[in-house]
């Protein structure tokens, strides 16, 4: 997959303002580009002589089996890239057999979201300072239909937003579909960046669904939210939006594995770009990897064919990747196949 020419004409599909918020980090550089260079600083020690006659990417996590262990990451406000917003985003992923994980500040509101996914999908919550509303979403994201909830807990800027943030969200044109009486800015606003682990335990009892627990970064975060009983842990930074200086997901994940234990599955996300790097994730024992942006870059330029055509670019280039290092299943990357090189540049 080469994502400049996506990612150009994204650039110019989209208003100025979509784009300056899709592109948003906390510090400076272009969206998870140090994430990106993380990754790539990561080599590959291929195994040989492994008799493969096969490579099969299915993924099997939750109960629920997919064609590729690549998911749609959760990302707002859909609309700014597509009339039909997150429908054309789920619409793409089921062509490429992926998961996606719902945002709850997408456009389309999430019964109707439901209505549309013939497969299982996931959606992501953040927990509102006025909880009435948040659990208002919550009842209406369980009720159609979604698989497991993914509490996003990273959000912890609200003192202090990154520069983007205060630009694009005055502005921003795509109404949040899940809570019409709330402004853009209002709902942002609202959300309560003074999370504890047992805010995931009442989540797991109110609603009886598998929370995920996303934005750990820490050993030590992602030990609380197993004990306080998470489906699994993310590990992210938010596509760099949050924090500046954060430490690159690549460089986070192999620790967080290590701390969990095995205990419940880790997902990761933040600048992969190929099919690699996906391999490089799973190798450090991600269960599956999530994407952002490129996903948003697909959807603004051809819509549903273009988040299918990045799911599934991604998914051939892993598919080579493990064929290249003698892997013929997810199960079969491990920690072996991988060392820290940082003079590599692809
Ligand atoms: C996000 N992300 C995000 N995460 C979340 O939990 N809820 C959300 O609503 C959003 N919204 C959102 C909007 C936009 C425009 C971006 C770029 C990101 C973070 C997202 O789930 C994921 O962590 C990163 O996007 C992964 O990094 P890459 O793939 O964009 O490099």
């Amino acid at each position: 997959m080469d994502f400049d020419p996506i990612r150009t004409a994204a650039r110019s599909a989209l208003d100025p303002l979509s784009w300056d918020y899709y592109e948003g980090v906390a510090d400076g550089r272009p969206e998870s580009q140090t994430d990106h260079e993380a990754w790539q600083r990561i080599g590959i020690v291929p195994r040989v002589m492994q008799g493969l006659t096969e490579v099969d990417t299915t993924l099997t996590i939750a109960g629920a089996t997919f064609s590729t262990p690549v998911l749609v990451a959760p990302t707002a406000a859909h609309g700014l890239a597509h009339p039909d917003g997150e429908v054309a985003t789920l619409n793409g992923a089921a062509a490429a057999g992926a998961l996606m994980i719902y945002s709850s500040s997408a456009r389309v509101e999430v019964t109707e979201f439901g209505a549309a996914a013939d497969g299982p999908w996931w959606a992501q919550v953040y927990l509102m300072r006025d909880r009435l509303v948040s659990d208002d979403y919550i009842a209406r994201a369980v009720a159609a239909g979604a698989r497991a909830l993914v509490l996003t807990v990273d959000l912890s800027g609200g003192l202090a937003e990154a520069p983007f943030r205060q630009n694009t969200r005055v502005g921003l044109p795509a109404l949040p579909g899940n809570f019409p009486g709330l402004t853009w800015a209002q709902m942002s606003a609202g959300i309560d960046a003074n999370l504890r682990p047992d805010h995931v335990s009442g989540l797991i009892e109110s609603t009886g669904l598998p929370v995920w627990v996303k934005g750990v970064l820490h050993p030590e975060d992602a030990v609380a939210a197993v004990e306080a009983g998470a489906a699994g842990v993310i590990v992210s930074n938010h596509g760099r939006r949050q924090v500046a200086g954060v430490v690159p997901t690549a460089e986070a994940l192999g620790d967080v594995v290590d701390a969990v234990g095995g205990r419940v599955p880790v997902v990761v996300d933040g600048g992969i770009r190929s099919g690699v790097d996906l391999l490089r994730a799973l190798a450090l024992g991600a269960s599956a990897v999530g994407v952002g942006r490129p996903v948003l870059w697909g959807l603004a330029t051809t819509g549903t064919d273009g988040v299918r055509d990045v799911l599934a670019g991604l998914t051939v280039e892993l598919r080579q990747a493990m064929a290249a290092t003698g892997a013929g299943s997810l199960s079969a990357i491990n920690r072996t196949m991988v060392r820290p090189a940082t003079f590599l540049t692809r």
